[in-house]
């Protein structure tokens, strides 16, 4: 057994989940539920009273993040101390959205003074492209960017522009390009003018193929259409921590944006890699968007843990992974500008906690990350909410819902909030057998048949659900709400004392993927793998099955 799960706490909280009351009865035993499993911080309100949880509970699992040394944990992270020990790194996505004036020393230098000057030339060149200064080589003003990135450098650009559709400045226009598939590139490429398209190339590392590949392609369409080599300046920028090899690709220094490697790719929206964003929502909305995140990461680093949103959230995910076998985890945002947030969340997460060993190499023993899956309501209550109710997976939820709309036409808004905290109080109370019975006193079927059918509408409720409401969507409320679920991430890896910023799994399919390629374009046929791999491989080489 490893460390943690000999713990006294965690055999307590293995003993406490069989025993805990239904929901229901929680409810009704403890009319304030709401007051006091409720709440607030950052424009955001988080209910998780509909929880399976007593005091009891809470207390049991406050005390396993104390003895897991969350809180010092927590200020290992901020102070900048290299917790990513497989990359040697130092993990420090908050030092992107701290004040200005705030010092973070990494190496001897005052990182936060670096950000600064990366946001100031993002400023200026965000300015430059939508007053219209900024100029292709034939003269004509910006019109349109495409975002070139994949992963990280991809998600956070593309669904966060998504979810701020509504502050768009209405200067340009975006698409975003990430898979190697070249009918991606192709599709957008065919609705676009090269004199007045700007491409962002955004990769950390300068080295993935998606990207590179896909740059590539932008640069030859470029070429072709008729601008000249000098001309790639006007219309090529690149976000990378490689400026050396972004540069002999061919992209001019000044156009490089700087970010770190103390930045994680699913971490990195924050940084230059926001720049699309930035094109898109304006410079002033950038920041606020950055504000919400630092006035979360303000309450996570200062809150105590009993009131600490992303703690709350972090602790039942694990509560419910490791006690009650749940293996998934889904996000149900009831706002169609988020219904991009559960791929967000899903890579943050997955990405993140997809782990098997401690920091130390020891091989766990109980579950760490869940699937992360997820979409908008009410789309999802006409599918998949079905096994929510009455699969036999426990499939806890969060509920993301904004008060007010950016659209408040007729009955939309209503109806869609009633669906939403329709779906969680469902979820929670269930249907009893007599119930179901009840509702078909009046049928005209025999008491057999309704028997029959009660059983079949019975619903087991006890599922659990956070809902997280805001007063509207603004750059404001989503930083907040971006850096709550990157906190709550970070929360369950310390408690399993696992690596969440590394991503080893995914650096393999990066090194297969070459070698296939090696293989798929050799000029014999392959036949040092496994059976599958060379007759698929010398399948492709064919072209026909
Ligand atoms: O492949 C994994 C990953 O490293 C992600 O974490 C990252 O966001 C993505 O690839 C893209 O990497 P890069 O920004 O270096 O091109």
């Amino acid at each position: 057994m490893t460390q943690l799960t000999q713990q006294a706490t965690w055999q307590a909280l293995a003993q406490h989940s069989k025993t805990l009351p239904h929901m229901r009865e929680l409810f009704s035993n403890d009319p304030k539920r709401f007051d006091n499993m409720s709440a607030k911080a950052c424009g955001l309100l988080l209910d998780y009273s509909k929880n399976r949880a007593s005091n009891e509970t809470l207390s049991l699992l406050f005390k396993l993040a104390k003895e897991s040394q969350l809180e010092s944990k927590i200020k290992a992270m901020f102070a900048g101390d290299i917790i990513n020990n497989t990359e040697q790194r130092a993990v420090l996505h908050t030092a992107l959205r701290a004040p200005a004036e705030q010092v973070i020393n990494l190496d001897g230098n005052n990182i936060v003074a670096e950000v600064q000057q990366t946001l100031a030339k993002m400023g200026e060149f965000v300015n430059s492209v939508t007053s219209g200064d900024w100029l292709g080589y034939t003269g004509k003003t910006i019109t349109d960017v495409v975002s070139i990135g994949i992963g990280g450098s991809f998600l956070g650009p593309k669904i966060v522009s998504q979810a701020l559709r509504p502050y768009w400045t209405g200067k340009l226009n975006c698409h975003f390009v990430a898979n190697v598939d070249g009918t991606s590139i192709t599709e957008k490429l065919k609705k676009l003018d090269p004199q007045t398209t700007l491409f962002v190339m955004s990769s950390k590392s300068f080295g993935t193929q998606e990207t590179l590949t896909n740059t590539l392609t932008a640069k030859e369409w470029f070429l072709k259409q008729g601008a000249a080599q000098a001309d790639v300046a006007k219309h090529f920028v690149a976000v990378s921590s490689n400026v050396e090899k972004a540069t002999e690709f061919g992209i001019d220094a000044n156009n490089i944006f700087p970010m770190w490697d103390w930045v994680g790719g699913r971490y990195s929206l924050w940084s230059a890699i926001g720049l699309p964003i930035a094109l898109l929502i304006g410079m002033n909305n950038f920041r606020e968007l950055l504000a919400g995140a630092h006035a979360m990461d303000e309450h996570f680093a200062n809150t105590p843990l009993e009131n600490n949103m992303p703690v709350i959230m972090g602790l039942f995910s694990l509560w419910y992974g490791n006690f009650f076998n749940a293996q998934s985890h889904v996000v149900l945002t009831y706002d169609h500008y988020l219904r991009g947030l559960p791929a967000y969340f899903q890579q943050l997460d997955m990405e993140s906690n997809g782990k098997g060993v401690t920091l130390n190499g020891t091989d766990v023993d109980y579950s760490t990350g869940p699937i992360i899956w997820g979409g908008e309501g009410t789309n999802g209550q006409h599918a998949y909410h079905q096994l929510l109710h009455q699969g036999t997976a426990l499939v806890p939820a969060d509920f993301i819902m904004p008060l007010n709309s950016h659209n408040p036409v007729g009955e939309h808004h209503v109806q869609l909030a009633s669906n939403c905290f329709g779906q969680t109080q469902a979820l929670m109370q269930g249907r009893t057998y007599d119930e179901a019975l009840a509702e078909l006193s009046h049928s005209k079927l025999d008491d057999e048949q309704k028997q029959l059918i009660a059983k079949h509408k019975v619903m087991p409720g006890n599922k659990p659900s956070n809902t997280i409401l805001m007063d509207k969507l603004t750059p404001t409320t989503l930083g907040s709400l971006i850096a709550l679920y990157e906190h709550r991430t970070f929360v369950q890896g310390a408690i399993w004392q696992i690596n969440s910023f590394d991503q080893w799994g995914v650096e393999l399919g990066k090194l297969l993927g070459n070698d296939v390629l090696d293989r798929l374009t050799a000029d014999k046929q392959a036949d040092e793998l496994d059976s599958s791999s060379n007759s698929l491989i010398n399948l492709f080489r064919q072209g026909k099955i």
